[in-house]
């Protein structure tokens, strides 16, 4: 957002508010100014908007979910709605929506586009999609948008949806540009999907060792290693993160893992995984495609499990003994 030259944020926020705001501060760190807008309940993305009306006044504005991660920038996204809005006229577009051909769209919101290219109806996870083109969580709205969110009713989840909202919009005979999206695009809010994100955002890693590896250990392909790392006896294969002051000793990490800062690896294998900061990972042997959240505790007890699969919550302590 900040690389598209957005530089006030609105994030909205609830039951974690906490841990999003001791991530991302004022900030001042990305550059941009950030306002928090506390949300009571889930009741949907259109009701974001309407809370956030004070924040957004009459603006232009991206509405992005905070769990969807693209690999394309937005730079090229909005500023071909700048210019479409510039160009004007009166088919000057009120909203742009972001596209992309998926394998199953019952879990999205669905759009039907006409051969001419024009949006012509969106649908909240239908049973029976008009087409394969998911609703990605990103969406361009001039103020008419937050007309659209008083005129319509809470869907059958309980939820004020912004696909009713910008069907709305269509209804009116708004015009609602769309781009079909290139690159990945992931809902992190899932174990798996996440582990792909993860995937993906390793491909690209540049190896670094700021800490310190001993002669009884191997380092293998494209591995950072941070500052106050300690690396003793073991076996590292890339792509790996290593946060720092974390220890991985006398043990094994394969591909694709990262490890968060302040962690304890010991006498353990593990690969594809993440792991956030202060979790420990004892005499296990061995964990593969796992989510661990902070100050996970892992530790053997009696027998060896060939291979763990976890989704662990912050503060999760799990003892194995089978
Ligand atoms: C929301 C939107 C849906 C969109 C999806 C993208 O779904 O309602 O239209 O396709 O985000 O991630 P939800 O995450 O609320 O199920």
């Amino acid at each position: 957002m900040q690389r598209a030259g957005i530089r006030e944020i609105g994030i909205i926020v609830g039951d974690t508010r906490k841990e999003i705001m001791s991530a991302v501060g004022d900030g001042s760190q990305f550059g941009v100014n950030v306002t928090y807008i506390p949300q009571d309940q889930p009741l949907g993305l259109a009701h974001c908007v309407l809370i956030a009306n004070d924040f957004l006044s009459n603006d232009d504005f991206v509405m992005y979910l905070g769990d969807n991660m693209l690999e394309q920038g937005l730079e090229g996204f909005v500023k071909e709605f700048e210019a479409a809005r510039s160009a004007g006229g009166k088919n000057a577009p009120t909203a742009q929506i972001l596209l992309c051909h998926v394998d199953d769209p019952r879990q999205f919101g669905v759009a039907e586009v006409t051969e001419e290219g024009h949006v012509k109806r969106l649908v909240e996870k239908p049973k029976d999609p008009p087409s394969d083109l998911a609703l990605v969580g990103v969406y361009l709205f001039d103020k008419t948008i937050n007309e659209a969110v008083r005129a319509i009713k809470p869907s059958k989840r309980g939820e004020l949806e912004i696909t009713d909202a910008i069907q709305w919009l269509i209804q009116q005979g708004r015009t609602v540009r769309h781009e079909v999206l290139q690159g990945w695009w992931l809902d992190t809010g899932k174990k798996d999907p996440l582990l792909e994100c993860n995937r993906l955002v390793l491909e690209v890693l540049e190896p670094r060792n700021d800490g310190s590896v001993d002669g009884g250990s191997q380092i293998e392909g494209r591995v950072v290693i941070m500052k106050g790392a300690k690396i003793v006896n073991s076996r590292i294969r890339g792509p790996v993160v290593i946060g720092s002051d974390t220890v991985i000793d006398n043990s094994y990490i394969g591909p694709y893992t990262s490890i968060g800062n302040n962690c304890n690896i010991v006498h353990s294998e593990l690969e594809h995984s993440v792991l956030l900061d202060g979790c420990t990972v004892n005499d296990v042997h061995k964990m593969t495609d796992s989510l661990l959240g902070r100050n996970v505790q892992v530790v053997k007890s009696q027998h060896r499990p060939r291979a763990l699969r976890l989704m662990l919550g912050d503060d999760s302590k799990v003892e194995l003994d089978a």
